[in-house]
């Protein structure tokens, strides 16, 4: 019996995902790295370093910058990621996903999200979308990031709830084995190539509905 549901953020609830891109592109191109969107699909679901590290490392620069150099790439990184969340509005919903949270909400499901952004809180303030959910796992908090389970572990305990009993949500390929590592229902979000470890694949957010989703993880 499904009593819960575990949201990732950026590209499942907002177009987020494309604004990071963005902003490291931006940033690459100031180091003279190249990266495109086949590249991009590496960094979803993983930390501002950890992206960092695989951009340097994508052109052997990783040992180019000492640790505090890193530091301050990331940082203006996330300068100009935060200039682009500043026009969120509730209208940056991606299709489906008010119909889903509401109809979740009705049903009396928990809801937690379990984004590795550390501006998850800002984000769904901007989207007005807070007070659905019943908690947000503290991305600071870990001792592993995606594919580690913890970040989905972590929401289940904030619903009270064992993991089988959630569904986790995800458009990253390290967002799905954490999902599936947690022992949850996993929907993947993006192309059959992407998502082909989910359960439950949908090509965009259209198509995610409460009764197909809890159709799905009962069979
Ligand atoms: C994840 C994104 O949700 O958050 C990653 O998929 C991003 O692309 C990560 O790097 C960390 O985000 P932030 O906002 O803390 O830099
Ligand atoms: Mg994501």
């Amino acid at each position: 019996m499904i009593k819960g549901l575990i949201f990732d953020l950026d590209g499942v609830i907002t177009d987020t995902a494309e604004y990071h891109y963005l902003a490291w592109k931006s940033l690459a191109e100031k180091l003279d790295i190249e990266i495109d969107r086949e590249f991009n699909e590496q960094l979803k679901g993983i930390s501002r370093m950890e992206s960092l590290d695989l951009i340097l490392k994508h052109s052997n620069k990783e040992k180019d910058y000492t640790e505090e150099e890193k530091v301050e790439l990331a940082t203006q990184k996330n300068d100009e990621y935060k200039e682009y969340i500043k026009q969120i509005t509730p209208k940056d919903l991606l299709p489906g996903i008010d119909q889903l949270l509401k109809d979740a909400k009705a049903k009396g499901l928990g809801m937690a999200l379990a984004s590795a952004s550390k501006n998850g809180p800002e984000i769904m303030k901007r989207l007005e979308i807070e007070d659905l959910f019943d908690g947000i796992v503290d991305p600071a908090s870990l001792h592993a990031g995606k594919p580690d389970p913890e970040i989905f572990v972590k929401g289940a305990e904030i619903l009270g709830l064992d993991t089988s009993e959630c569904v986790g949500l995800e458009d990253a390929e390290a967002g799905v084995e954490a999902i599936n590592a947690a022992n949850m229902f996993s929907v993947g979000v993006g192309s059959e190539a992407a998502m082909h470890k989910a359960d439950y694949i949908v090509k965009d957010t259209n198509e995610l509905t409460l009764e197909k989703i809890l159709e799905e993880a009962g069979k």
